[in-house]
């Protein structure tokens, strides 16, 4: 397979494979020199139709550390805004002789559907509440780097479960590795089909963490809601946020992760963001690792 569309797509190995190649590529981008010439022949083109920050710039790092060719597109400066649709816009993109699409979409399955439709490897860089693969995958290789194994971890996914790409993607690459899943939050902001995944619903949100090792603290995203949901933004916080007096009340520390951006005292305070329990930065250094290792296993099969 020529593209990276959803974890749901990919098999143990295929994750022990990118996380060997990171590996690598994470030595390489701590040396002085941190760039390699391996996709000196290789183009990429990054669509963002929706906003971003960690992702658009750790994908445009990746390629460049590659040594790739790379263009980047944002939809608000196009001329989508003057209807063009997206099967022609990246057509038009791979005329210049693009080989890879990295691409960011508010439509769940656009990446599936471009891949149907054009001739050109793509990498789902978010398709509206459905995956984040990479982000999921550097969520994994952080848990990895901190904890030793993926393997027979407890690892709680917490908050805005219904409206979440990375929650959905952490599930199946979670899952697929062989750690144990709990989802907590609101009912409200939990899907109805999510014990149908292999995973746990707690409620309280004390006792998933004195469960878990790992605790990966997701973004409330109002802008995928029609409607206020109950709790209001302070209701959460008080049910649902993690104070560094919560986590000190427990008798182990555990891993804190953010995928980021946050709102800082609503889904976790300060003083536990910027906390030594905290890996959220080095998910963000390990997202370029990884994504190199990505874009580089797709590249080689273009190649071939
Ligand atoms: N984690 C993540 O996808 O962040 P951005 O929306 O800033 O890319």
């Amino acid at each position: 397979v020529n593209h990276l569309l959803g974890i749901k797509y990919l098999k143990e190995e295929d994750i022990q494979l990118i996380f060997e190649t990171a590996d690598q590529f994470k030595e390489v981008i701590n040396r002085p020199i941190k760039k390699v010439p391996s996709l000196r022949d290789i183009t990429i083109a990054n669509l963002f139709f929706e906003n971003s920050t960690r992702t658009k710039l750790s994908f445009e790092l990746a390629e460049k550390r590659l040594s790739a060719d790379v263009i980047n597109f944002s939809a608000s400066q196009s001329s989508v805004k003057k209807g063009e649709t997206l099967i022609d816009t990246v057509n038009n993109i791979l005329s210049m002789k693009v080989d890879m699409i990295v691409m960011r979409h508010p439509n769940p399955g656009a990446g599936v559907f471009l891949s149907k439709n054009v001739s050109a490897s793509i990498i789902n860089a978010g398709d509206g509440a459905h995956e984040h693969p990479t982000q999921a995958l550097l969520d994994s290789y952080s848990i990895r780097e901190r904890l030793g194994d993926v393997a027979g971890k407890n690892v709680v996914i917490v908050g805005d479960i219904l409206h979440s790409r990375v929650a959905l993607s952490n599930i199946f690459a979670l899952k697929l590795q062989g750690a144990n899943v709990k989802v907590c939050g609101p009912k409200t902001l939990l899907p109805k089909y999510i014990e149908s995944l292999g995973v746990k619903v707690e409620t309280d949100l004390r006792k998933a963490l004195e469960w878990c090792d790992v605790a990966n603290m997701l973004r409330v995203q109002n802008e995928r809601m029609d409607i206020s949901y109950f709790p209001s933004t302070r209701e959460y916080a008080q049910q649902y946020g993690v104070t560094k007096t919560l986590l000190d009340s427990l008798d182990k520390e555990i891993v804190i992760m953010h995928p980021g951006p946050i709102n800082r005292g609503v889904e976790i305070t300060s003083d536990v963001a910027d906390s030594k329990q905290s890996i959220i930065l080095n998910q963000v250094e390990n997202g370029v690792a990884v994504r190199m290792a990505v874009i580089y296993l797709l590249a080689s099969k273009i190649k071939q």
